[in-house]
């Protein structure tokens, strides 16, 4: 009898031990699947220039729910112009071990050694818009910049400069875009023997810098042809400081990004055109780019092309930039949802 009840306590001791054992089997278990479920989650660092210009926002947006139909969170940082502040903020990725960051940089040569850090930390860098020089990045995804000069020349060229004077106002001059556009704007310039009358930029993109420019100048900016300005920011100042001249309209002034403002501004006959760039096509391919990387896939297909900063070459995303004028603002911001009817002409009486 003893030794039948001595083999019970046994057997339950070796159910309980097994159960016990069993427990801490599927705890452990479940702990492990929310780290995998925690790893499985990609993150993305993002840092901008700022969102003073109406582009960004929506490069934001777009790049943000992309980002998150394909399984990455991401963490969007603003530097408000300041560079010592987007090298914090890449610092701050760096430190929450993020799979990849995305950098609008505010100053093309001033992160080298910030991006080398978080190469060896073994996160994945992309210059998104704006080439980043002398830096072991891993992706640039951009427009065609010089495409861009090209077409606001072109435009002008369309409106009879040839053998006239252009004055250039210019964005931030640390922006590597904004000497793509310039030279390739220059070339075709020469090429129809225009005459630049001056240049000038305006550092950080601060466009009120374009109409100080515009006021201290009379006399030397009503004797030309036509302003080309950096973006349609500093058109708008631009066009303002030249009202106050009576010369908005008889000035040919160029711009690019296609802001609300610009647009109603060309159908209203004071800015001649502006260049439209998809934003939504670049952010959701940066975001795609993104996510691949972050799995450690390469880049490659339509539209990739090879590039070199200085320190390498490296692949690079080219989307095409289209010029709008008059003739074309219904078919290209209006057809595309851009901008409404209702907005782009909502100054002027249409029939
Ligand atoms: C971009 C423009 C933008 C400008 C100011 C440039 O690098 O290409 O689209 O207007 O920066 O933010």
């Amino acid at each position: 009898m003893r030794k039948i009840k001595k083999t019970i306590v046994i057997m339950f001791m070796m159910a309980l031990t097994a159960f016990v054992l069993c427990g801490c089997d599927n705890t452990e278990m479940q702990v492990a699947q929310n780290n995998d479920a925690q790893e499985d989650k990609l993150t993305i660092g993002m840092s901008f220039d700022s969102f003073v210009i109406e582009r960004w926002q929506r490069d934001r947006d777009i790049f943000v729910q992309a980002a998150k139909e394909l399984g990455a969170e991401v963490n969007v940082q603003n530097a408000n112009g300041e560079v010592e502040e987007q090298k914090q903020q890449i610092e701050y990725f760096i430190k929450k071990k993020v799979d990849v960051i995305v950098i609008v940089c505010i100053d093309s040569d001033a992160l080298s050694d910030t991006i080398k850090s978080a190469h060896e930390a073994g996160i994945k860098v992309i210059a998104y818009d704006r080439l980043i020089n002398n830096a072991d990045i891993d992706l640039y995804i951009s427009f065609d910049n010089e495409m861009v000069g090209t077409l606001m020349a072109q435009s002008l060229v369309d409106n009879g400069i040839s053998g006239g004077r252009v004055l250039m106002v210019g964005g931030s001059p640390a922006d590597n875009n904004v000497s793509l556009v310039e030279n390739a704007f220059e070339k075709v310039m020469k090429d129809n023997n225009v005459q630049i009358a001056d240049r000038t930029h305006c550092d950080g993109w601060r466009a009120e810098l374009a109409s100080d420019y515009i006021y201290s100048h009379r006399t030397l900016v009503a004797d030309c042809d036509a302003v080309m300005c950096g973006n349609d920011n500093v058109a708008s100042q631009v066009v303002s400081a030249l009202a106050v001249q009576r010369l908005a309209g008889k000035i040919l002034v160029t711009g690019q990004d296609a802001d609300l403002e610009a647009c109603q501004r060309i159908v209203e006959g004071t800015q001649i055109m502006t260049v439209y760039k998809p934003v939504e096509k670049l952010a959701h391919r940066a975001a795609e780019c993104a996510v691949a990387m972050a799995r450690g896939q390469e880049i490659s297909g339509e539209g990739v092309g090879v590039i070199n900063n200085g320190k390498k070459d490296l692949p690079y995303v080219k989307l095409e930039p289209v010029m709008v004028t008059k003739d074309n603002m219904d078919e290209v911001i209006i057809d595309s949802g851009f901008h409404s009817e209702e907005e782009v002409y909502l100054n002027i009486k249409q029939d």
